[in-house]
Parts: C-alpha cells; sequence; structure tokens
C-alpha cells in the first residue's frame, strides 16, 4: 500500500487523478489530506469538514478494474465501509443508497468516484471517502455523525486508513461476491418509506437496485426503477 499524507490541497480526488496522469502509481495509491480547500461532494456539492479532525482521501483502483463497473465498485467501496466500521470498530451503519453511510440514521460518511475509461472498459478509479471522525460539532449540518459523537473517543487518522484499506483491498480480491451482501446493508431495505419524484411524494417499498445502481421501489404493487437525479429521499 502506498499511503501520501498532505498537509493541504484542493480535493483528494483532483490530487489523485492529477499525480495519476502524470506518473504510474501502484494499485491502491491513497492520499489523504488534513485540508482540503475545494472538497468535492455529490452532485457537485461542496465537502467541507474541520481541517485536521476527519478523514478526507481518496483511493486508486487499477487492478482488475477493467472486469468492474462502476455500481460494483460502489458496492464494495460501500459494504467495505460497513464491514470495516462493524468489525474493526464496533459500529453498526447502513449504506443510504446511493453514497452515504448512516449511523444512527446520521450521516457519517459520504463516497465520491470518479472513474475513467479506455473505450467501453474502465481502465481506472479514484474513490474519494469523506468519513467524519474526530469533529464533534456539525454547524448547520443537523443530520451529520462522527466516530468521536457514537464512541466518544479520538482516533488516529492514519490508523484508520491503514485499517480500512486492508479491508478494500481484500474485498476487492472477489467483488461479486461482496456485492451480493449489499442489500443486507442497504437502509431501509424491504421498508416502505417516502420519497419524492417529480414534485411528488409517493411510498415506496425498497426493494434493492439493478445492475446499474438503479435503486428498485415497489410502488402500488409494481416495480419502479430510479436513478438518483430523479428521486429524492424524504
Ligand atoms: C458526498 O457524500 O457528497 C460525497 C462526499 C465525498 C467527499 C470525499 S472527501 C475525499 C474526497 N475528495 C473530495 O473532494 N471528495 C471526496
Amino acid at each position: 500500500m502506498n499511503i501520501v499524507k498532505l498537509h493541504a490541497t484542493t480535493s483528494t480526488n483532483d490530487e489523485l487523478k492529477s499525480r495519476f496522469r502524470e506518473s504510474v502509481l501502484p494499485h491502491l495509491t491513497a492520499i489523504y489530506s488534513l485540508k482540503q480547500t475545494r472538497g468535492k461532494g455529490q452532485q457537485g456539492a461542496q465537502w467541507v469538514t474541520e481541517d485536521g479532525k476527519n478523514l478526507t482521501f481518496s483511493v486508486l483502483i487499477t487492478e482488475g478494474v477493467s472486469d468492474l463497473t462502476p455500481f460494483l465498485i460502489n458496492q464494495v467501496v460501500s459494504v467495505s465501509i460497513v464491514e470495516w466500521l462493524k468489525n474493526d470498530l464496533q459500529i453498526q451503519s447502513k449504506i443510504k443508497w446511493p453514497n452515504d453511510i448512516l449511523s444512527v440514521n446520521h450521516k457519517l460518511a459520504g463516497i465520491l468516484i470518479e472513474n475513467s475509461y479506455s473505450g467501453n472498459f474502465l481502465s481506472s478509479s479514484v474513490v474519494g471517502i469523506g468519513l467524519n471522525v474526530n469533529q464533534v460539532e456539525f454547524e448547520g449540518l443537523p443530520k451529520a455523525i462522527s466516530l468521536k459523537n457514537i464512541t466518544g473517543k479520538e482516533f488516529e487518522l492514519e490508523v484508520l486508513l491503514i485499517s480500512f484499506l486492508n479491508v478494500l483491498k481484500n474485498n476487492l480480491r472477489d467483488p461479486l461476491k461482496v456485492a451480493q451482501d449489499y442489500n443486507k446493508y442497504l437502509f431501509k431495505y424491504r421498508q416502505v418509506i417516502s420519497f419524492e419524484s417529480s414534485n411528488a411524494v409517493f411510498n415506496g417499498r425498497v426493494e434493492g437496485t439493478d445492475k446499474d445502481g438503479k435503486l428498485i421501489l415497489r410502488v402500488d404493487n409494481e416495480l419502479k426503477i430510479y436513478d438518483l437525479k430523479e428521486l429524492k429521499w424524504m
């Protein structure tokens, strides 16, 4: 494993992508930074956290990546976070489709994956993860939570990173098997809850995801498939 620590960068995803454009980097190279000046969240949002307190890192996946799909990578990463939290830190969490990890119904981590292609196949993937670790107050983010909020303990960022990377490395050896556990950890799996789509609120039962990562809901006894842009959790 090749781990790079930075004191500051714009975004660890951008930093890793730019370093990889300039030179060959080993599979599972990880960059973490104590500060991001332009941390990126999902759908063009910003990812803002208190400097030095949290894990903001990106991991490069190259080996075997041409056999994977973007959603398979998302599944392996999501399941790896949940299993790592459970087995190494005794913290229960769920995957809130498509990119959030929740614990006690609050957001503990977010995932932003940026893929590169060679023709129709993936050639590399930069997996960015923001994990709330030692920050205890989240002004303006009432739905956020950290490991310290949950356990009362402080954590060493690099120790956490190394133990997570070991789980990810292992899970990448058999992505299809790991992905089978995705539904088990899916937030609200087989439960009926409210969603919003096209300005209408409706109830749907979460039935899982299709191979492209769209969410399958049972609505009025019919299976319907939604992508992220068409659906909002209530
Ligand atoms: C989200 O939930 O919106 C996804 C957040 C992803 C944030 C991480 S922090 C490390 C990496 N670098 C970035 O700029 N973003 C990701």
